[in-house]
């Protein structure tokens, strides 16, 4: 009897991974990272095509100068929460910098993006309140559920009826149910329908919070994410967002219209007993952000390499998570071996990718990810399809994916 025995799936799951001695596919070592779009793997240079370095904002200038500064007359942690000795002058300019970028009057910093779902929900929802999340969901917005005392019901994912249906049980306890969606799915690389879902949520009264992870920088014309796109902020209580994806940098925030999100900073477990962000990473986001507002330049470029590599892969044939072009191309194969193999074939190209296989992946889907970034070349968005062009014989019969519900 060990503790360990409930981990004989994952084991023999590592084993087929680790296959014959190649590169596991989970947790690719990184010996070197050269820039937001190239590293070395295995003693080998390799185009980064499956990070969330969207605009390619680690080795931005500005965001460097500001960070080696931040640690010059800072220094390199904060060593305490942002309740004691963790609140300092960036940390606050950069909720306010945040909330500002909304037009909303309450922004509030945490030390991830998965502490900021953890802390947002957690302390919002409490014993009498209910959270509708869509089935899909991230990891952090379930343990956000789990942490707190409210009722959680999932709805089917990206179904705004289920949602209605949900939402009809509940009558007048509506008003207390707290409706979380994201904006870009990362598996499958599809959006919500967030005007649709902000419809239904209205119609009945609940609250609605909506996680931007993957869309902030992304969509939007001042890359506020998929609400400002869609001109639905208007619509929407509470944005949750990351530093890690198009910021570049480690960190999360919440903003809202409510002022007395504030409240939370009392109430927040994940806010409360954690240690502030680092000063360096303060300041490089606030970079990053002043660079997202008006980086209309690096979201043309994503998009432009967006739309070659949609059109690419379907002239290929290959079967795809999202009908829309994006900055996450998600190729699905019914089996495991396909994969793994064409994986396995584009690092050995030269191109590292994400190999996900479920429980990571929805049951029967086998998904290679291929992430964009602004930062990459034209070249590499050639290099890319070669490749993929090369290995598709190994690919399954095209047929589009509809849609990932459960
Ligand atoms: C939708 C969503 N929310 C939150 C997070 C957590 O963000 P972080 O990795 O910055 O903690 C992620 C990370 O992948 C995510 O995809």
């Amino acid at each position: 009897m060990s503790l360990f025995d409930k981990f004989a799936t994952l084991r023999t799951l590592q084993t087929v991974l680790r296959g014959d001695g190649q590169v596991p596919s989970v947790a690719t070592p990184m010996d070197e990272v050269h820039s937001a779009t190239s590293a070395t793997i295995k003693g080998r240079r390799v185009i980064l095509a499956g990070t969330n370095n969207y605009l390619g904002l680690t080795f931005d200038a500005r965001c460097r100068a500001a960070a080696i500064s931040a640690i010059e007359t800072l220094g390199t942690g904060t060593t305490g929460s942002r309740m004691a000795s963790g609140n300092y002058r960036g940390h606050r300019e950069l909720e306010t910098a945040f909330a500002a970028a909304y037009g909303w009057p309450a922004g509030i910093v945490f030390s991830t993006g998965y502490q900021a779902n953890l802390g947002t929900l957690s302390a919002l929802a409490g014993p009498d309140d209910y959270l509708i999340v869509d089935a899909d969901s991230h990891a952090s917005i379930y343990d956000g559920c789990r942490l707190s005392a409210a009722t959680t019901i999932r709805f089917r994912h990206n179904d705004p009826e289920d949602l209605d249906r949900r939402l009809v049980r509940l009558g007048a306890d509506a008003r207390r149910a707290l409706v979380v969606v994201e904006g870009l799915y990362s598996t499958l690389g599809d959006r919500a329908p967030l005007k649709e879902i902000a419809e239904v949520r209205r119609r009945h009264g609940a609250w609605l919070l909506v996680d931007e992870a993957h869309s902030f920088g992304v969509f939007g014309a001042r890359g506020l994410g998929l609400c400002e796109e869609l001109g639905i902020l208007k619509d929407v209580d509470f944005v949750v967002g990351t530093f890690s994806k198009s910021l570049g940098g480690v960190g999360g925030f919440c903003v809202s219209r409510h002022a007395e999100l504030d409240l939370l900073r009392m109430a927040s477990r994940p806010y409360i007993f954690t240690a502030a962000p680092a000063p360096a990473v303060i300041a490089a986001v606030r970079e990053a952000l002043a660079r997202v507002l008006e980086g209309k330049d690096l979201r043309e470029r994503l998009w432009r390499h967006a739309n070659r590599l949609h059109a690419g892969l379907l002239r290929l044939g290959y079967r795809l998570g999202s009908d829309a072009p994006g900055p996450v191309a998600a190729l699905i194969f019914g089996e495991r071996e396909t994969a793994i193999g064409l994986w396995q074939g584009l690092l050995d190209a030269g191109i590292y990718t994400n190999l996900m296989i479920p429980p990571a992946a929805p049951s029967g889907k086998y998904i290679v990810r291929i992430s964009l970034s602004a930062a990459h070349s034209d070249e590499d968005i050639d290099r890319i399809l070669a490749a993929l062009e090369a290995l598709a014989s190994r690919r399954q019969p095209a047929t589009a994916v509809a849609s990932n519900r459960s």
